[in-house]
């Protein structure tokens, strides 16, 4: 799996070694840490080295490939697109090509709610228009597509996933997010709460009941559970397609603070500033597809425990992977 070092691809190396499966994780550990590949092997190298990457498969057996490496961040996307398109939408072809060289065909593939840019109907079905509203969304379409043309070529079968907003940590305490320049509101917000430092809150004028844009946070754990799914209903001859992973819930940035307040017990602080340019007022996905077609059921689907989880780690690693407190 590419990426398999990163936030969510260790949570699914972890579950698929679970699930008794042999993960390899393919990652050059730009964003993704060392310490966090603990269930599977590490091949260290980038994605765009074609050669390296076909000795890799020439030297190991790969059924299946789970394809997690991207840039993933909306507002960068904007600033420097190329990085993106680069990575995104030119890696992910070229590994593409790769593997049908190989005759490797099932292939699941990490996209985002972001396909959809701003929803007309909230929860957002699968069939909802697509009609990114930036560079990342776009890349993550494009490839999407890229992957419908392929297995009408009969070249690949393959799942794409679109993610709302994954949270929480692994619930053994074995792994967690940690990006370099974090963005992701509750990992600010539990440093927040660390830190006593004050967390921005983006906009406060969008038409939702307290001003701040609502989300739908889905637990890392089921996510990765949902990958499994995937995989096994390609490996069972389930048909090729797309499915939306979310709880269908939808909490504002407001109700988010107020319930880690009350996980972590202490007043985390916070300052109102101007909206982030790029984030839709609300995205609720519906996973009735996945729930329907897959059987995916949330272990974890009640925003305290996704916070509860990602505290247990944040506490434990307030410096994230490297330094670990005692
Ligand atoms: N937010 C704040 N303050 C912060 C950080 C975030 O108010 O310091 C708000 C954002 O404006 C947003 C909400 O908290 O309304 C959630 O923001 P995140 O950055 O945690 O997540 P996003 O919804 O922006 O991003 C997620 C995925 C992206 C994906 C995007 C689709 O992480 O990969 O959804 O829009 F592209």
């Amino acid at each position: 799996m590419t990426g398999g070092a990163g936030y969510i691809g260790s949570h699914v190396v972890k579950e698929l070694k679970r699930h008794g499966y042999e993960p390899i994780v393919y990652d050059n550990l730009q964003a993704g840490h060392r310490e966090a590949v603990t269930n599977g092997s590490l091949v260290l190298a980038d994605l765009a080295d074609a050669e390296i990457l076909k000795e890799t498969l020439r030297s190991l057996s790969v059924d299946s490939v789970m394809h997690f490496a991207a840039d993933s961040l909306v507002g960068e996307s904007v600033q420097n697109p190329k990085k993106y398109f680069n990575n995104n939408v030119r890696n992910s072809l070229q590994l593409l090509e790769i593997l049908t060289e190989f005759k490797i065909r099932k292939f699941i593939f990490s996209s985002s709610a972001a396909v959809y840019g701003e929803p007309e109907t909230i929860p957002i079905p699968e069939e909802h228009p697509c009609s990114p509203t930036n560079p990342y969304g776009e890349t993550k379409w494009i490839f999407e597509k890229t992957l419908e043309a392929f297995h009408a070529l009969g070249k690949v079968d393959y799942i794409s996933l679109r993610y709302f907003n994954a949270a929480g940590a692994d619930p053994d305490g074995d792994l967690g997010e940690d990006h370099a320049a974090e963005t992701h509101l509750i990992p600010l917000v539990l440093r927040a709460a660390l830190d006593n430092t004050s967390v921005r809150i983006f906009g406060t004028d969008y038409d939702t009941p307290d001003g701040t844009c609502i989300r739908d946070y889905i637990h890392v754990t089921d996510l990765a559970e949902a990958h499994i799914l995937a995989l096994e209903g390609l490996i069972s001859g389930k048909s090729s397609g797309v499915y939306n992973l979310g709880n269908g819930n939808g909490y504002s940035v407001k109700a988010v603070l107020k319930a880690a307040e009350n996980v972590t017990g202490r007043k985390i602080k916070s300052h109102e500033v101007t909206r982030r340019p790029g984030d839709p007022a609300r995205l609720v996905a519906s996973s009735d597809k996945i729930q329907r077609e897959l059987g995916w059921i949330p272990k974890y689907p009640a925003l305290t425990t996704i916070i509860q989880t990602a505290w247990e780690w944040h506490k434990k690693h307030p410096n994230g992977y490297k330094k670990q407190s005692a």
